[in-house]
């Protein structure tokens, strides 16, 4: 259990420079979030330049929605451990850790070295190289399931990749996927399906309801190549699916002959081995990628021999998967050396029991202050929402915000503006996650600045939720 530590969010610790005037009382939603939004725009004129300067060449001055929030993002200009700058020099705690990949914290000595020496050894050398030997055989212990895997550059690749084997492995063409979920921005399922979404007919069925996903596969199976399901839904906001339903999908796959893929791209760091393993299930493929090259861009695909035999370049007609960075020297370096150095079973626990115990920690405090509010995740991952009641899917969420959608948008930008000047970094979404260098002070620090905000934003939770008047 997480001790709170009073005091220490906020300007008193030098933790953050910007101005954290107290809140005045009896404010009104729309006024509160005015003035943190006045604070935020007044303390951060760097980025705003930034941002205005990237817009001549970056549609809204982006190349990366995910890290995009109004009235501009916070440009980084510098991380040191567990700890980020921005462009007009605020420190803040990084809770984003680069949405998961950040595992190591920044500039981690032994993730250093590594890409020292590879640089040292040459990085462009058109052949395979040794690295790829050894991490594709550290990786393959880990996650037993993948008897043979391939490297790619990014977790959207990797499902793409797996995908698509899937299909030409079954000649089955539908994929199913669940509503909220992220596979990679040309698989996005967070607002029904996207418009960027790659052109693969899909069955969308209803996480954690094992009984319309089992009636759904069946009902499909003789279209289906392949089940691809996120074994928490991560950008959704942290939302675990249970043992029951991962079980059910587990053998409903199985009886109806469509490829079950877990998408592990964020959810393998919370558990060595992964949820899979957590939950002692057998994918027939998985997809990895984020910090398991050691931070580099890195992604990973494999499964099932009788599937990913078809990639064999030797045999005739085999699958053309080239890439010219699949095997970069620098993540394969970087990979396997954070897999020797840093990513040991107890260093793993280590950081994933420090979230749990603040997720634990951050629910206790809602329930103390008697506030509809919660933290999901599993791990050292996780999310804050503004809710009563169970959380099991997005249609859960959307249920709750029913009717109070702008009340409750303002709601959360208001958190997150106060979370920022409390020198919090954590995402628009409201998701979070710890690296192995967040310290348990640091996350005494979060719990602290949560606290805060529902001392002084209390009321207005309550009247965005429709549980007292506003
Ligand atoms: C579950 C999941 N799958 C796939 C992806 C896409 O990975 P990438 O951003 O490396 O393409 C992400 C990224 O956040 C993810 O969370």
């Amino acid at each position: 259990m997480l001790e709170r530590v009073p005091g220490r969010f906020g300007p008193e610790n030098g933790l953050n420079l910007q101005d954290t005037t107290r809140r005045r009382a009896n404010q009104s939603l729309h006024s509160a979030l005015a003035e943190a939004e006045e604070r935020y725009v007044a303390a951060n004129p760097g980025s705003a330049r930034l941002q205005r300067t990237a817009s001549a060449n970056l549609p809204g001055g982006n190349t990366r929605t995910t890290v995009f929030f109004s009235p501009f993002p916070l440009y980084m200009a510098s991380g040191k451990g567990s700890k980020l700058t921005d462009a007009d020099g605020h420190e803040y705690v990084d809770f984003v850790n680069e949405y998961t990949a950040g595992l190591f914290g920044h500039s981690h000595p032994v993730v250093a070295e590594a890409i020292g020496e590879a640089i040292a050894s040459g990085i462009n050398l058109g052949a395979p190289s040794q690295g790829e030997v050894k991490l594709s055989a550290a990786i393959r212990d880990r996650f037993p399931a993948m008897e043979l895997l391939r490297f790619c550059n990014s977790g959207t690749e990797a499902n793409l990749l797996a995908m698509s084997a899937a299909r030409a492995a079954s000649g089955k063409d539908a994929v199913m996927v669940f509503e909220g979920a992220y596979h990679g921005s040309l698989f996005t399922f967070n607002q029904g399906a996207s418009p960027l979404n790659m052109p693969i007919p899909v069955v969308m069925s209803r996480y954690n309801d094992a009984a319309k996903a089992v009636a759904d596969i069946k009902v499909n199976s003789e279209r289906l190549a392949a089940v691809l399901i996120e074994p928490m839904q991560g950008s959704a906001g942290a939302l675990p699916a249970t043992g029951e339903f991962l079980h059910a999908i587990r053998d409903a796959s199985s009886r109806h002959g469509a490829t079950l893929i877990f998408d592990e791209v964020m959810t393998s760091r919370v558990h060595s081995g992964g949820l899979q393993r957590k939950h002692g299930i057998t994918p027939d493929m998985v997809t990895l990628g984020k910090y398991l090259g050691g931070g580099i861009t890195f992604g990973a695909f494999g499964g099932r021999r009788a599937i990913m035999d078809g990639f064999d370049p030797s045999q005739p007609n085999a699958l053309q998967h080239g890439g010219t960075f699949n095997n970069n020297v620098i993540a394969m370096t970087a990979g396997c050396r954070v897999m020797e150095r840093l990513l040991s079973e107890e260093a793993l626990a280590a950081m994933n029991g420090r979230g749990d115990g603040l997720r634990e920690a951050l629910n206790g405090l809602a329930d103390t202050h008697r506030l509809p509010v919660q933290a999901t995740g599993t791990g050292s991952i996780f999310g804050i929402h503004f809710h009563r009641g169970p959380l099991n899917n997005v249609e859960d969420i959307r249920e709750g915000e029913r009717g109070r959608e702008p009340q409750m948008a303002a709601l959360k930008k208001l958190f997150h503006f106060d979370m920022l000047a409390g020198g919090i970094y954590i995402s628009r979404r409201l998701t979070a996650n710890l690296s192995l260098m967040t310290s348990e002070a640091e996350c005494a620090q979060f719990l602290a600045g949560v606290e805060e905000f529902f001392v002084n934003r209390g009321e207005l939770i309550r009247a965005a939720l429709g549980e007292v008047s506003s």
